[in-house]
């Protein structure tokens, strides 16, 4: 029993602290132990809030300090008069909506607590009717957040002090005078869902009722929003209740007072606002700050890390993509994967770059499965259709097998590209060793072995096989060189690609200037004969160790051909033999070779030897019969200029060349 007395007045003196005999003073630091008289929806919260509202539509609600208080100064010798009084509160007003709110909330003074006449809404629960009757005698400052012109509100957002009528007698939009900013107008939105401090000072000599508001923690201002005069004296009951009335209409929204504290004669004591309860979030609970941190991390860590891997991917998809259709699964063995050929050549690198030739580059590459070397070209082609016939070509000719032949070991299809994979040469290209002042000098004997070589391949490709495959592109810079030094052809057969898919209407003839037969410039068409015209060219240049066209000490352009019938013209075909051989060779093999290159480069292709008959010439030492009167007075350069070469013989250098029939474009290198 004690106990409980003992923790009643412990709670009674943290809570309550009554200075005067007549309860004239209190505090609330929340209502947590508060024993208020509530009415209609007011509730106090768990956590110590005076909660006037909740949800329910059109419904009121009073909160008052239980006892009632001694207005009146009875031992006045006067006229009884009406005390002076202070007091202070925190309020907030949270709505659903932002900015927009139901009804405010009012301060009341009042001789009782039945409000079951009064009206909610617009009265605030306050009154029946917009003029009190003269037993209500209810005082009230309001807070009203909705404007109504029935009571002649001034805005939606204002504070009133209401005389027993719900009419103000003064009011004031909500705000504050700034002390300090100086005193300036700092205006307040009761509905911000912000704790407000309000102060209402009644000076009961002067009759003069002040009403402050400030964010709470502002200091109290100087200059308080209202000053009314009103005089109280006849007004007040000897005992009123002190307290709030607040009213729902339509929209959600919560009235909380947070601490209130009031004295009579005197300024109301001051909240700590350290004490007051919080106000409860609005939304789902917060989450925690790890979380906070921690989840966005995360998520951001996640969605880089699919990214990452969606493009890498990608980048893996595109970096080895290849075209592969149905029916190439035929040449099945012959296909290789992008991907192998990429590692192989190290990703393309410059350094394993052997050459840029007329249909693309060519990169030197070892498989890492069988460390065998290759060399893989990289032809664009952009035609779609005639791809399906070369590469059934390709394949075939991956089926050629000769000594003198540069393997073709297979192929892989990229957008836009073609990569052939072909047996790696060693020695390279024999152009080089012709022309190239730098390269050591191939001996006669080197030579002779090289054209040999080239004549029983070229052979093979025209009769020894089972069909007939023309070449197209005889020339030194298509001869390789294995590491015995022995002369392999490669490229054969690529001048098709250019052949397939192009429009069938113009003839467009493919192959390097100075090797092409003055028939297939005219008519577009391929044969075994044009391919001995270039190989006759061929075995002057070799022998001679000249380019097919090239310049004399006065830079005009000289014809190899043309060159070489001069020197037999005048009885002297060695002097045309290369002098960087300073006289090291065979004067009959050299004879022989010098006059049957005249012979294959005729310009009448009938009377060409077949390639069999060139080879019986290399085989046998058989002299080769000298080329007729009549072809020795020819000269390949005016056939050529009649011809219409003259416009793009411009250069020294051999190009590739695509001639149609009303346009001459040159491929350039590297193309
Ligand atoms: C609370 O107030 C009521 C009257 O409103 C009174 O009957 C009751 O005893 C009070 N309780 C406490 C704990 O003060
Ligand atoms: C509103 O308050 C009343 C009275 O405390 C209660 O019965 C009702 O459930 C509350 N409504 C809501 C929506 O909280
Ligand atoms: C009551 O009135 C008398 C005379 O008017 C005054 O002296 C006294 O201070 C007043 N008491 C209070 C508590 O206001
Ligand atoms: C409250 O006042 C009404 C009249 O306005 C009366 O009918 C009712 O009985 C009163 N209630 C209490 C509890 O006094
Ligand atoms: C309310 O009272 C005022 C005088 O204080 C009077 O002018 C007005 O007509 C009254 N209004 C109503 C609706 O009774
Ligand atoms: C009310 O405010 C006025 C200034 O506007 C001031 O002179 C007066 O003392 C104040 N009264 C109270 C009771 O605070």
């Amino acid at each position: 029993m004690l106990a409980k007395i003992a923790s009643f007045v412990v709670l009674l003196l943290i809570h309550v602290a009554s200075s005067s005999a007549d309860g004239g003073q209190f505090v609330y630091q929340g209502f947590a132990a508060a024993n208020l008289t509530l009415d209609g929806l007011a509730a106090v919260t768990p956590g110590g809030l005076l909660a006037l509202t909740n949800a329910t539509f059109q419904t009121k609600a009073h909160a008052f300090h239980p006892l009632p208080i001694h207005f009146l100064n009875a031992s006045s010798s006067a006229a009884p008069g009406a005390r002076s009084f202070s007091t202070c509160f925190v309020f907030a007003i949270v709505s659903a909506y932002d900015r927009l709110s139901d009804h405010g909330l009012a301060f009341v003074v009042t001789p009782t607590t039945n409000f079951s006449a009064a009206k909610a809404g617009q009265y605030l629960g306050l009154l029946g009717a917009i003029n009190g009757t003269a037993s209500d005698r209810v005082l009230a400052v309001e807070l009203d957040t909705i404007m109504n012109p029935e009571l002649r509100d001034m805005n939606s957002n204002h504070v009133g002090v209401d005389v027993n009528r719900m009419i103000s007698e003064q009011a004031q939009p909500a705000g504050y005078y700034d002390d300090a900013g100086g005193g300036a107008w700092r205006g307040l939105q009761l509905n911000s869902r912000k704790p407000m401090q309000v102060w209402v000072d009644y000076d009961g000599q002067a009759g003069q009722l002040n009403v402050t508001l400030a964010p709470v923690r502002v200091p109290k201002p100087k200059k308080p929003l209202l000053s009314v005069p009103v005089d109280l004296s006849t007004f007040m009951a000897d005992t009123m209740y002190v307290g709030f009335s607040s009213a729902t209409g339509v929209i959600v929204t919560r009235h909380y007072v947070l601490g209130w504290s009031f004295s009579l004669d005197g300024p109301a004591p001051p909240l700590d606002f350290s004490k007051l309860p919080a106000l409860p979030r609005l939304g789902p609970k917060p989450r925690s700050k790890v979380l906070d941190v921690l989840l966005p991390l995360a998520t951001a860590l996640l969605v880089a890390a699919v990214l990452a891997a969606f493009f890498f991917m990608v980048w893996r998809r595109r970096r080895y993509a290849e075209v592969r259709e149905d029916w190439e699964d035929a040449f099945g063995p012959h296909r290789f994967s992008y991907k192998d050929l990429f590692h192989a050549t190290s990703g393309f690198k410059e350094r394993n770059l052997l050459g840029i030739g007329g249909f693309g580059r060519v990169y030197k590459g070892v498989l890492p499965a069988s460390s065998l070397e290759i060399a893989v070209k990289r032809v664009s082609h952009d035609s779609r259709q005639g791809v399906r016939e070369f590469v059934a070509e390709v394949v075939s000719i991956g089926r050629l097998r000769h000594r003198n032949l540069v393997q073709l070991l297979g192929y892989c299809r990229r957008q836009g590209e073609l990569l052939l994979v072909y047996d790696f040469m060693e020695n390279g290209s024999l152009d080089k060793y012709l022309h190239d002042p730098q390269m050591p000098t191939l001996s006669w004997h080197e030579r002779y072995k090289i054209i040999k070589g080239v004549a029983a391949s070229l052979l093979y490709l025209h009769e020894d096989w089972e069909q007939v495959v023309i070449h197209r592109d005889i020339k030194a810079s298509n001869v390789l060189l294995d590491h015995e030094m022995n002369g392999r052809v490669g490229d054969f057969g690529l001048a098709r690609l250019y052949d397939h898919g192009t429009d069938p209407r113009t003839t467009h003839v493919v192959g390097t200037m100075g090797y092409l037969a003055p028939e297939l410039v005219r008519t577009g068409k391929a044969t075994p004969l044009t391919d001995v015209f270039s190989f006759g060219v061929f075995l002057l240049e070799v022998a001679c160790g000249r380019r097919p066209i090239d310049r004399d000490d006065h830079n005009s352009r000289v014809v190899l051909v043309d060159r070489v019938i001069e020197h037999h013209r005048n009885g002297s075909i060695l002097d045309a033999v290369d002098p960087r051989l300073v006289g090291k060779y065979e004067t009959k093999e050299a004879a022989l070779v010098l006059k049957l290159g005249l012979m294959c480069a005729h310009p009448l292709p009938n009377l060409r030897p077949t390639m069999r008959r060139v080879v019986q010439y290399l085989d046998s030492d058989q002299p080769v019969p000298d080329p007729s009167p009549s072809y020795m007075s020819y000269s390949m350069m005016s056939m050529m200029q009649n011809d219409g070469f003259d416009s793009y013989v411009m250069s020294s250098k051999p190009s590739m060349t695509s001639i149609g029939v009303s346009s001459v474009s040159v491929l350039s290198e590297g193309r």
